[in-house]
């Protein structure tokens, strides 16, 4: 055997999407056998390979620097040396026959494995994590998504420490080994890629219950945490159940296999994975009650576990020919799952947020120096493309094509995609492909979407022939990298027209679109094009990017009072909260950009107290119609940012409306008291949401400190205790220290909870809170080794703190940049998901713009830098 050392230390190649070649083989099943014991674990791996006609005899196994080569064997002889060559990360067969069993022992040290990718240890348990590329770290295979076999799984442990054994599909037969050891076997009768491959084996407590799908297959489901978590899988569970129902019904797809298996890990570098009958989840997505969860955590668990599930058929059924084609999988399943929260709690709600979320992650990444297509073209380190844009963007894609084709026929396209693609690997091409077929629409402009990465702008300006008002919509794109000239977009807008006195207008149109439920939506695909709706009634305001219907910068030419009225008349939710958020925005970008120190306009005012006084409105939109815009969103308003400026107005213009509405606050907070103690129902969470919102404006009046620390004293559940905290941890109040002492006494045995107490910290506005988070980092219970611990502190801070990550003196940044060198000695992936926030320099001035290149120089120089970390490092400075 030739041993290549010098490949180890070479970077990564980019790979690229026009590169793709089909592999030269099949393979017919593979059969694995795990040997776990304390300190290592011995894999047998024996595969049915077939190579494709006209392929050469050469074949190429990918694996991983990590794992020693125990044995190779084809049709059960040895492989002589000379017949292979092997680098840390491929094993080249010179000649194989056509058809031939290959063997392959590898040996593996699960408890050395902190990059938490291939089979590691965590609290206790053996697990996997294979995507996107972990399964080569476990043995030599062909580990791409386009090979789909059969597994069958034996894995044998020590029976007292590892009485659970599992793996994908359904169980076989299991037994004892004598020797105080056991074995299980599994049987996954579905073809699935590598990367969809999962085994765990440890000591776990189980909660049981089952499900009889649509055709009455009955689903024996089960959720694993370890014992002393027994008592928070309910909502997991129900969630669970909710899914399967919910997709029979919404897209006629069932469960497939005898059992669905969830096991929750601490130690997990994502929020959880979609493996085969085996979902290996996340502690944070699993773990919830009353006490120790929010309720934006429960609702979290419930749209992941949503996730999980609908990936069973988009994902797992129909899997992704590359890892260019991700979005296929995940913003599709993104999709669904917002779709399905949406139905399980508010629609409305639900759209703010994944707006939100949308605006304030993926939009940054889009207009900065990592900005990428839905579907890539090119990588260096896949797992750095497990991005907002692969999966937000992408859902908002799949969302577009649901408008423009309407919903019935986006469920033929659901319907057509599986038919072809069932069992196959498949492409963003083949699905935009059979929304087309289904149909008859032409989405060949639309594609676009997948190819061209940056948030499009769209213009909008109104005009009048008579009675016609004439909306004329102009839409560009800023280069991204790589990309100098943007073609435009087809997107779907879609309008409403208000009359003077709140009621929908329906005008006929002369352009493309259509009326559905008192909303239009047009098709804008030119740069400039215009729509003209006839004879429509003097003073009619119209609504413009309902439900954001498409995900763009909007830029309009309406007038305060216009924006006051359709915040308090649309029927459309969605652009309700945006024209007030607009309203308060504009005041506020002026307000930082003349530094003035008006007092807000009565109009304001006028608008928030309409708000507070309205009781027609869910109470939880209602809390977001009062919540004025978080300092990132302002910040995207502006040329360049201004940190401090806007963290000021912001806090003045709470402070204005405290004072000017302060009894109607105390009144609606006073009627908002749950009348008999906690319920997660839907009207009891939006009750906290609303008066937890209240309680921001409660706490800046005269004695805001007492009611907030009563607040706190008297929560009886998580979602009012963290409101309080979060307030006590931004204040100077006196009792600031001794609350958070006993908040972490009182949790130091829960990991999600000291998570909430490290960010809550981590969020503080104070000016000492970048000395304070690196004091943090040596904490007792801070730890480098576990992802949610590091993001809780670490990502918090810099993503979501912005007047104290961009600290004038740059201490944010070198922190920032001490900590993913940190990271990155032990755990990769979660060091590289640190880097983004650097790279918004071209958002600064100086002394800013020159500290945060300088701390990516301060990585860039340090020595056996990951290749996950070197790629985001060096395109971040470009
Ligand atoms: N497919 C998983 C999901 O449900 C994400 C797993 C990604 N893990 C990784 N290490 N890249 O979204
Ligand atoms: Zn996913």
């Amino acid at each position: 055997m030739v041993d290549v050392r010098s490949a180890a230390s070479a970077p990564k190649q980019e790979i690229r999407l026009e590169d793709y070649e089909a592999p030269a083989f099949t393979i017919e099943s593979i059969n694995l056998i795990f040997r776990l014991h304390d300190d290592y674990a011995e894999v047998e791996a024996r595969s049915l390979f077939r190579m494709k006609k006209g392929a050469g005899s050469e074949l190429r196994l990918d694996g991983g620097p990590y794992m020693d080569l125990l044995a190779l064997e084809i049709d059960g002889s040895p492989v002589p040396d000379d017949q292979f060559v092997k680098s840390a990360e491929v094993l080249q067969l010179r000649s194989v026959p056509e058809k031939f069993e290959l063997g392959v022992v590898t040996r593996l040290r699960p408890r050395e494995n902190t990059r938490l990718e291939g089979l590691y240890f965590s609290g206790g348990n053996f697990c996997t994590q294979c995507e996107a590329e972990g399964f080569r770290h476990i043995t030599y295979f062909p580990d791409r998504p386009d090979v789909l076999t059969r597994y069958h799984v034996r894995i044998e442990a020590d029976t007292k420490s590892c009485p659970v054994l599992l793996s994908n599909g359904n169980p076989g037969q299991k037994g004892d080994l004598g020797d105080g050891r056991h074995f299980a076997e599994w049987n996954d009768p579905h073809p699935k890629p590598s990367y969809l491959f999962a085994l765990v084996a440890g000591n776990l407590a189980c909660q049981n219950d089952s499900y009889t799908t649509a055709s009455g297959r009955q689903v024996d489901l089960n959720i694993y945490v370890s014992e002393q978590d027994l008592d928070k899988c309910d909502y997991a569970m129900q969630s669970l159940k909710r899914s399967m129902a919910w997709d029979e019904e919404v897209f006629g797809l069932e469960y497939d296999l005898d059992v669905y298996n969830i096991v929750a890990v601490s130690d997990f570098n994502m929020g959880a994975m979609e493996n085969k009958g085996l979902n290996i989840f996340n502690t944070k997505y699993v773990l919830a009650s009353p006490e120790t969860a929010t309720d934006a955590d429960f609702d979290h668990v419930e749209g992941v576990i949503g996730h999980e599930y609908f990936h069973n058929w988009t994902g797992n059924r129909v899997t992704c020919r590359d890892w260019f084609q991700l979005s296929l999988k995940e913003g599709l399943t993104v999709f669904r799952d917002q779709e399905f929260s949406s139905d399980m709690t508010s629609r409305a709600v639900k759209r703010l947020d994944d707006v939100r979320v949308l605006r304030m992650l993926q939009f940054p990444e889009d207009a900065g120096p990592l900005a990428h297509p839905v579907r890539p073209e090119k990588y260096i380190e896949i797992n750095n493309f497990y991005t907002t844009t692969v999966y937000n963007k992408g859902a908002e894609v799949i969302r577009m094509m649901h408008s423009i084709i309407g919903p019935e026929a986006f469920r033929k396209g659901m319907d057509l995609y599986f038919e072809r693609h069932d069992g196959q690997a498949a492409t963003c091409e083949d699905f935009a492909a059979a929304m087309e077929d289904a149909s008859g629409a032409d989405l060949k402009q639309f594609r676009l979407w997948y190819s061209q990465a940056g948030t499009p702008k769209v213009t909008a300006r109104r005009s009048h022939e008579g009675r016609d008002l004439i909306i004329t919509l102009e839409q560009s794109c800023a280069p991204s990298p790589g990309q100098g000239v943007k073609l435009p977009y087809h997107m779907p807008i879609r309008l409403g027209l208000v009359g003077p006195n709140g009621g929908e207008v329906t005008a006929d149109l002369e352009g493309d679109g259509k009326w559905e439920d008192g909303s239009c939506i047009v098709n804008l695909r030119e740069t400039h094009q215009s729509f003209r709706f006839k004879n429509v009634p003097e003073g009619t305001v119209p609504s413009i990017l309902r439900g954001f219907s498409a995900p763009v910068v909007l830029d309009h030419d309406l007038s305060d009072d216009e924006l006051a009225f359709l915040a308090v008349q649309d029927s459309d939710p969605f652009v309700r909260w945006e024209s007030t958020q607009d309203l308060y925005s504009r005041y506020l970008v002026k307000q930082v950009s003349e530094d003035g120190e008006g007092h807000p306009p009565e109009l304001l005012l006028q608008v928030f107290t309409g708000h507070l006084a309205d009781k027609a409105t869910d109470p939880a939109l209602v809390a977001e119609l009062l919540t004025l815009p978080g300092e990132i969103a302002l910040g995207q308003k502006m040329e360049s940012l201004a940190p401090e400026r806007i963290h000021t107005a912001r806090e003045t213009l709470a402070k204005a409306f405290a004072d000017a509405s302060s009894e109607n606050i105390i009144d609606l907070y006073q009627s908002l008291k749950a009348a008999q103690g906690y319920s997660h129902e839907q009207g009891a969470k939006a009750n906290r949401r609303l008066r937890n919102v209240l309680l921001n404006y409660i706490a800046l009046m005269p004695d805001g400190e007492e009611t907030t620390q009563r607040r706190y004293a008297e929560a009886d559940n998580m979602t009012d205790c963290m409101a309080a905290l979060s307030l006590i941890s931004h204040s100077n109040f006196d009792c600031r220290d001794k609350v958070l002492q006993e908040f972490y006494d009182k949790w130091r045995q829960n990991d999600l909870v000291i998570d909430k107490w490290f960010a809550v910290q981590a969020q503080s506005k104070r000016s000492d809170t970048v000395s304070k988070v690196r004091e943090l980092t040596q904490h007792e219970a801070f730890t480098f080794k576990n992802p949610n611990r590091l993001r809780s502190l670490i990502s918090t801070f810099s993503m979501l703190n912005q007047v104290r990550f961009h600290e004038k003196n740059g201490e944010g940044y070198r922190f920032l940049a001490e900590m993913i060198v940190r990271v990155d000695e032990l755990n990769p992936q979660t060091a590289a998901r640190l880097v983004a926030p650097l790279g918004r320099w071209g958002r600064v001035d100086e002394p800013r713009k020159g500290f945060m290149k300088d701390a990516l120089m301060s990585v860039l120089k340090v020595s056996n830098l990951s290749d996950d970390v070197r790629e985001l490092v060096e395109k971040s400075l470009a």
